[in-house]
């Protein structure tokens, strides 16, 4: 069952039936000022940090679910009604959600009165722009009242839903003309405020969240709408809130659109605060109203955005005659890319935005998918995230964004992190053609005085995995690799501690990671050819032989006989193994080590492979571990916690799933490769969207297993490295095209009975226009033609920037 449709032309998703199974949001903004915003306008913003700057309150996982958000509410003579139907769901007589490239258009219509509602954060704007359209269809004059409605959050996301003893008595407001401010704590620590004003003088206003929605009251009945007459309220403590009252007088056939901004204000020095003792200096924010206070000035900077989007998503375009597969690699995929790196992993439907700041590991990890849009951005990220790193190469495993600094409370030691900022780094300069990003000079732990380049920051990243090896000479696993639900070194018997903190028993431990192995192989070998490149041969010789020997520790400790084994435990014992009762075998060793091709001549790739085809692969995708644990495993941690069939105790980790597929080209098998991507891929399950659950047009963390309770069911859409991985395989694995040092290395993995396809990439300033034509092959290029002349090997060379190029290649 589906609940709307994709229009790739406005590259949207539109929702026709707001009772989705699922809020299905979408996200404002994308550099500083944020906002998630759900099909029925709930949701929320913040500044930068959803923890420590959020401007609007939501309440998480509510009764009824999606509670708070920028609610319209209509009082049409007596029936009050919302354009995105909650939180009144009023029945409407038409609803429409119109999700696209960091904007959403809610209309609603009733009784002949239709709203529709804009919502986007116009470029370099510290502000959510709210354009609302109200057109009376009825044969006569309608006279309605409009209220809108915000909620101020007290800053600290975390604080606010906690520390009532204080939050009562902080709040406070200012009111001046149409804008509302809210300036709790500005007297003392904070520098910054936030408003919400409209263009049109209003007849009335509330700030004061129980005034105007009445104590006993809930979002649907709120006492100054029903009662249409709002109570002029000044908040002081309690809650604050700011709504406009406007009156609307609409002739037959009229529109009438309204403007609200709903932005933020932060100075720089504090002698800019006041305008005179107690009043805000409200010019600032002066200046972003009068920027939006025509609908004509506003229809400009959404026109901006939409022109921003289509020269992002014009760097890759794909033509496969593959309708749903062109509207994700085109489209949605690109588009959660960006979302990931903005977002990381703090602030969606799943993540409260309060836990968790950037991931070492999942940022760098999201810039494969994100690099070839802005590679500036990516610089600077990779700079950011090592920064936060250990002269040791250890890192923090995240860091806040407003403070840049590692985050202590979520602490480190998670082995695999160092090698993540080679994989970045490589990424990124493969892409741009950057090199002088090796020599920044980039400081430990941000402490000034340490800094090094970072190229240093690389090595010490490798010298990490050698330097941390076990008794079969695989690394050692730390807190956890990869899975961050592997705690080997954990032992936790105390239900009140998480196991992503708890202390971590690593002294003495032999447990090691095949995982680490495989991606040290992979990304060793990145290093040994970046050194090359940078003609540093004795650093390339040094390293090659780590990784040379990593090779053959792998195939000597590392092989259970018809796939890779997952790991040692603390004791030094098999895990994933056929000795053992459960977890015989898991996804990420798999895919790891055969995309390191690691004992591919001794037929260790296709005998991995074929395991996974047998015993992890189901109808919904491939599930991470087999069998799943069905009993609480005190050495392997938070893996064995969860319920079987789900998370990482054998869910289908959408993120893993591309591994798999890349060691899936590595054989040629195209066919295999294909069919993994399309199991999971969303516009794929589109029409199963009642079991999916979460959005049909972005990629989930987790789908439930074969042995869950409801396997198909997704959960933690939006952000997960899932994105970017899928990505990277489809465009650099599948379909074949990947920036090399030297140019674009073409190589496509396809089933046989696809007859070619085509790409337009653009690639260091030039655009390559490529024509890949297929007869019956699944890998392999027998004919490279750039520009009219056939060129040896299967790299495209570089072309100058702004130049456009034609490119055919014939496989075979
Ligand atoms: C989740 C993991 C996640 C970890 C860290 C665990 O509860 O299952 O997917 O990586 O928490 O936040
Ligand atoms: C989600 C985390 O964000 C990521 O870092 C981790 O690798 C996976 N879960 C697997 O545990």
């Amino acid at each position: 069952m589906k609940f709307g449709h994709f229009d790739d032309q406005r590259r949207e998703y539109v929702i026709t039936n707001p009772r989705t199974p699922w809020p299905w949001i979408n996200y404002l903004g994308n550099e500083d000022f944020f906002s998630l915003i759900s099909n029925t306008a709930g949701g929320y913003s913040f500044y930068k940090d959803a923890k420590f700057r959020r401007i609007t309150r939501y309440r998480y996982n509510n009764v009824p679910m999606d509670n708070g958000g920028r609610y319209f509410y209509i009082n049409d003579n007596g029936t009050v009604w919302n354009p995105g139907w909650k939180p009144c769901k009023t029945e409407l007589d038409k609803y429409e959600c119109r999700h696209g490239m960091n904007y959403t258009i809610i209309t609603g219509e009733k009784n002949g009165i239709e709203a529709e509602t804009l919502f986007f954060v116009p470029l370099k704007t510290l502000a959510e722009v709210q354009k609302v359209k109200l057109t009376n269809k009825n044969k006569e004059a309608k006279k309605i009242k409009l209220f809108s409605f915000a909620e101020w959050c007290l800053w600290n996301a975390a604080t606010d839903m906690e520390n009532f003893q204080r939050n009562f008595s902080t709040g406070e407001v200012e009111i001046e003309g149409s804008a509302l401010y809210h300036k709790t704590e500005f007297k003392e620590r904070r520098n910054h405020y936030a408003y919400y004003s409209v263009n049109v003088p209003i007849q009335g206003y509330d700030t004061d969240r129980e005034s105007f929605i009445g104590l006993y009251n809930e979002f649907s009945e709120p006492q100054a709408v029903t009662a249409g007459k709002p109570n002029m309220s000044v908040a002081h403590g309690w809650s604050p809130i700011a709504s406009h009252y406007i009156e609307v007088e609409l002739q037959p056939g009229e529109s009438k659109e309204f403007v609200f901004v709903l932005g933020y204000v932060e100075f720089e020095s504090r002698d800019d605060k006041w305008e005179s003792k107690g009043v805000i200096n409200k010019k600032p924010a002066k200046e972003t109203i009068a920027k939006f206070d025509t609908a004509a000035k506003v229809d400009a900077a959404f026109m901006e955005l939409r022109g921003y989007w289509d020269n992002l998503l014009d760097s890759y375009v794909l033509k496969s005659g593959e309708e749903k597969l062109d509207r994700m690699v085109n489209i949605w995929n690109q588009y959660q890319c960006m979302i990931t790196f903005n977002f990381s992993r703090s602030a969606s439907f799943f993540e409260s935005g309060v836990g968790r700041g950037m991931g070492f590991r999942d940022s760098n990890q999201d810039l494969v998918g994100f690099v070839h849009q802005i590679p500036p951005r990516a610089r600077e990220r990779i700079i950011d995230i090592a920064s936060t790193q250990f002269p040791d190469g250890g890192c923090y495993h995240q860091y806040q964004p407003l403070t840049k600094r590692g985050n202590n409370d979520i602490g480190g030691g998670f082995n695999d992190d160092p090698m993540w900022l080679i994989f970045g780094t490589v990424a990124y300069i493969k892409e741009s053609g950057d090199f002088s990003i090796l020599d920044d000079m980039v400081p430990f732990d941000n402490q000034p005085g340490t800094e090094k380049t970072l190229f240093h920051h690389l090595t010490v990243s490798f010298n990490h995995v050698i330097e941390n090896l076990g008794p079969h000479m695989l690394p050692l696993i730390g807190r956890a690799d990869w899975n961050d639900c592997l705690n080997l070194n954990c032992f936790s018997w105390d239900p009140n501690e998480s196991f992503q903190t708890t202390e971590n028993n690593s002294e003495g431990s032999k447990a090691e990671s095949l995982m680490i192995a495989g991606l040290f192989v992979v990304c060793g070998r990145d290093y040994v050819e970046l050194c090359r490149q940078i003609g540093n041969n004795a650093e390339a010789d040094r390293a090659e032989k780590f990784v040379n020997d990593m090779v053959e520790a792998v195939k000597n400790h590392g092989w259970d006989g018809e796939w890779y084994l997952r790991a040692y435990d603390y004791y030094g014992k098999k895990i994933g193994s056929h000795e053992n009762k459960e977890g015989k075998i898991f996804i990420e060793s798999q895919g790891w080590c055969t995309m390191a091709g690691i004992g591919l001549e001794e037929g260790m790739v296709k005998k991995s492979l074929d395991s996974v085809k047998k015993y992890l692969d189901c109808e919904h995708g491939i599930v991470l571990n087999n069998p799943a644990f069905t009993e609480y495993v005190v050495e392997y941690g938070e893996i064995s916690s969860y319920p079987a069939g789900y998370k990482e105790n054998a869910g289908i980790f959408c993120h893993n799933n591309p591994w798999v597929i890349i060691g899936e080209t590595v054989l040629g098998r195209g066919d295999y490769a294909w069919d993994y991507f399309r199991k999971i891929c969303p516009s794929y399950t589109e029409e199963i969207s009642d079991l999916h659950k979460v959005e049909p047009y972005v990629y989930a963390q987790m789908i439930a297993g074969k042995d869950a309770f409801k396997p198909g069911e997704a959960k933690n859409s939006w952000l997960t490295g899932t994105a970017a991985w899928n990505y990277y395989t489809i465009t650099q694995f599948i379909l074949g095209i990947k920036p090399a040092y030297s140019g674009l290395e073409v190589n496509p993995c396809i089933p046989a009975d696809w007859k070619g396809f085509e790409v337009s990439r653009k690639f260091r300033g030039a655009t390559y226009k490529i024509e890949v034509k297929n007869n019956g092959v699944m890998k392999g290029v027998k004919k490279l033609v750039v520009n009219g002349t056939e060129v040896a090997g299967n790299i495209i060379p570089m072309q100058p920037a702004g130049s456009v190029n034609t490119v055919e290649v014939i496989m075979g």
